[in-house]
């Protein structure tokens, strides 16, 4: 049985999820979906990013002491990923037993390797970023993401040698030409190795909240070099049986976290002699005014709001029609309204309760077998989530046709019955391939017209998928 490995990242867990959260949540469901349907073991994995510091200084405004503070907001994490019916196997928190137990396999691996030394750091620390960041990528001796004045560090901290890795990422970047995709952050990113990768510090000695270096614990380890080895834990890692599910077929991250999982990470696993993943995919970002939706910067829309107003599915179908996947896009609600309308209620809603009502009124008791004109999996596997759901509204839009040139209610009222239920047999062909096709994409949806369509007597449906907004 083939397996399929897919992770989202971790996310920190100083404020509520927000929509732009929510959209790499989807995308991976919409592949852990369609690979279980294909008859994969699928892992899809999904967590929380506890020991940053980001955390504990939200901890400290809310009063709330860090370790209550983790456990409250990861169950925030947890309930809002449900709410939207991801489809998670595991749900990962990096203050878990588990995870110190990977963290310590990796450091001690990589130790082995002779690849981490003591050394001594200076240098402008973003907590905002939990990055170190170069006086030069300064603005007025501001972080430019987070438009506050960066923590100077100076300390003695554990250092990874990236910098040996450097011909072996080049290579592999070589030889693998879709292990970093899309082709901007692949590009992005061979520049990054080539000209500006130098070795990363990997502990903390201020810190007090994290995990402890192994042997060394007035160190803590750095909040990055933690969260990434979550992507070994969920297998199992360094218990055996791990190998069973890694390495990941698919990274899905957003296009501001690319060095970390691109370059750093891969050659992490290359220094604990572990294979890499098969792929990495950066997607863009969703904006507000051109400007990235981000919780610091506090103009997050909350799904939840969102889930007020529109049906889960409508939601997923804007979330992967508005924009192609690895593009930025503005989340507009007035879109999603437009959308909704004429995409769902006007367009597949339509098609699928003119139809029931014609079958209902002249031969509820039609026999019809699923058709074959469209198949959008490979769109999918391809995160072309877009162009998947454009096919399939093609098709919505061709089955239209069918019904306004024939007219089968003048076919019933010519008695016609042989050439009105040969009509809408093609008809309900279509619709029931079209639900098999939308299976991943908008799973709700997909049911309830499957669940339609095999009724017998077939009827129209109670009432409408989806309701017009004025
Ligand atoms: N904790 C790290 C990831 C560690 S993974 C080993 C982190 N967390 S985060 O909560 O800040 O962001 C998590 C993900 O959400 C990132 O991939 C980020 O790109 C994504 N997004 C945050 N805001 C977004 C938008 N406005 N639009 C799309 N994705 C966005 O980084």
């Amino acid at each position: 049985m083939a397996k399929y490995f897919i992770t989202t990242p971790i996310y920190y867990v100083n404020a509520r999820p927000h929509v732009g959260h929510m959209y790499t949540a989807v995308a991976a469901d919409v592949m852990a979906r369609h690979y279980r349907n294909q008859g994969s073991e699928v892992l899809l994995s999904t967590g929380v990013d506890e020991n940053s510091q980001k955390n504990v200084e939200a901890a400290e405004k809310a009063g709330i002491p860090i370790q209550k503070y983790v456990d409250q907001m990861a169950q925030v994490w947890k309930e809002s990923f449900d709410g939207i019916q991801i489809t998670y196997d595991t749900f990962i928190r990096t203050t878990s037993k588990e995870h110190e137990t990977a963290v310590h396999a990796m450091v001690d691996a990589m130790q082995a390797r002779g690849d981490i030394y003591l050394g001594d750091y200076q240098g402008y620390y973003c907590v905002g970023c939990e990055e170190f960041i170069a006086e030069k990528d300064l603005s007025e001796g501001k972080c430019t993401i987070h438009k506050t004045e960066p923590k100077v560090i100076q300390e003695k901290n554990y250092f990874f040698k990236l910098t040996k890795y450097r011909d072996a990422l080049l290579a592999w970047y070589k030889n693998s030409p879709d292990a970093v995709r899309p082709e901007s952050a692949r590009n992005k990113m061979l520049s990054y190795i080539t000209d500006e990768m130098q070795d990363i510090s990997i502990s903390r000695q201020a810190g007090k909240w994290g995990i402890r270096f192994p042997q060394d614990d007035s160190h803590a380890v750095y909040v990055w070099f933690d969260a990434l080895i979550n992507y070994l834990t969920v297998t199992g890692y360094p218990s055996q049986g791990y190998e069973k599910m890694w390495p990941a077929d698919l990274h899905l991250i957003g296009k501001d976290i690319i060095k970390f999982h691109c370059a750093i990470w891969p050659a992490m696993l290359m220094s604990a002699e572990l294979p890499l993943p098969n792929t990495i995919f950066a997607h863009g970002f969703f904006t507000i005014n051109g400007e990235k939706i981000s919780k610091s910067l506090g103009d997050a829309i909350d799904p939840r709001d969102l889930l007020k107003d529109y049906p889960l599915d409508a939601i997923r179908y804007y979330l992967l029609r508005e924009i192609p996947f690895g593009n930025d896009g503005d989340f507009s609600v007035v879109r999603l309204k437009e959308r909704f309308n004429s995409e769902l209620a006007n367009g597949i809603g339509n098609l699928v309760s003119r139809t029931l009502t014609l079958v209902e009124k002249n031969c509820p008791n039609i026999a019809f077998v699923k058709g074959q004109s469209l198949d959008v999996s490979s769109h999918i596997e391809h995160l072309a989530f877009d162009k998947a759901l454009t096919d399939i509204w093609h098709e919505i839009a061709r089955l239209d046709g069918v019904i306004d040139e024939k007219k089968p209610w003048e076919l019933a009222k010519a008695g016609k019955s042989d050439e009105l239920e040969t009509v809408l047999q093609s008809v309900l062909a279509g619709i029931a391939n079209i639900s098999h096709e939308l299976e991943a994409l908008l799973p709700e949806t997909a049911e309830s017209i499957q669940g339609l369509l095999s009724a017998s007597p077939i009827k129209k449906p109670a009432e409408p998928l989806f309701a017009r907004k004025d």
